[in-house]
């Protein structure tokens, strides 16, 4: 399903070029949970957001499904990401001054989904976080755990082929952390799709079937 190959990226500051992924080799097929572990900084985030097209890289190739993903339009990365990608930010990226019901009506809006169709999505995907009580709550007010549980609902909301997540259970209590852990099991095992997931968390890890290991820019595991 997912296929990158030497993959590298190199950050250059006005003091010096950093080469934080070295060469990432990753192969990920249809079904698969998989878990990146390693030290703060060795360039987990940056991985995902290379694999979520959010961020070139300065090397290596990236196919999906046979295509490459790296020679793509703009226009067609933008859609890519729209429609086969649902992401997880370290820090949940909520809309400010907006409902948690906005958070998860835009991506669905984006996609051309109909009214209501939008809205049996919406409350199914909080009912699978424990929120649908909060729905008309502004996201502002809601605890950094149930944040990041809107975070995990709306990646999921325009049902993507693969969820890309950053430690998306790290303000959560030990229940609601194995509870996401466990949906995103089953909506990987329903279906042609797969789950790379960035964690420090052994537990959570252990809830995947690979456990892979940056460190010094080399994916090991892959
Ligand atoms: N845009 C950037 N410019 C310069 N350095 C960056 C940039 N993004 C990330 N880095 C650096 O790359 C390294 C890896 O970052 P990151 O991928 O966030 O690590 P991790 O998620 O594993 O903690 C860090 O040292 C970070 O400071
Ligand atoms: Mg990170």
């Amino acid at each position: 399903m997912l296929q990158a190959r030497g993959l590298a990226r190199q950050f250059d500051t006005t003091a010096e070029s950093l080469h934080v992924l070295k060469h990432v080799d990753l192969e990920v097929r249809a079904g698969e949970t998989v878990a990146i572990i390693g030290p703060s900084g060795s360039g987990k985030s940056t991985l995902l957001f290379i694999l979520g097209l959010l961020l070139p890289p300065s090397g290596g190739s990236y196919r999906m499904g046979g295509q490459d993903m790296l020679t793509l339009d703009r226009r067609t990365q933008a859609e890519f990401r729209r429609r086969r990608f649902g992401f997880v930010f370290q820090s949940c990226n909520l809309i400010e001054h907006t409902t948690v019901w906005e958070n998860l009506e835009f991506p669905l809006m984006y996609a051309g989904v109909a009214r209501a169709e939008r809205e049996d999505r919406i409350r199914a995907a909080l009912d699978s976080v424990d929120l649908a009580h909060r729905i008309r709550h502004p996201t502002n007010l809601l605890s950094g755990g149930e944040q990041q549980r809107v975070a995990v609902a709306r990646a999921l909301v325009n049902r993507p082929q693969v969820i890309l997540a950053d430690e998306p259970t790290g303000q959560l209590d030990r229940a609601h952390g194995r509870q996401v852990m466990e949906h995103f099991e089953r909506i990987v095992s329903e279906g042609e799709k797969a789950l790379i997931v960035v964690t420090h968390d052994a537990a959570i890890a252990e809830c995947c079937r690979r456990v892979c290991t940056l460190e010094d820019g080399v994916l090991n595991g892959g």
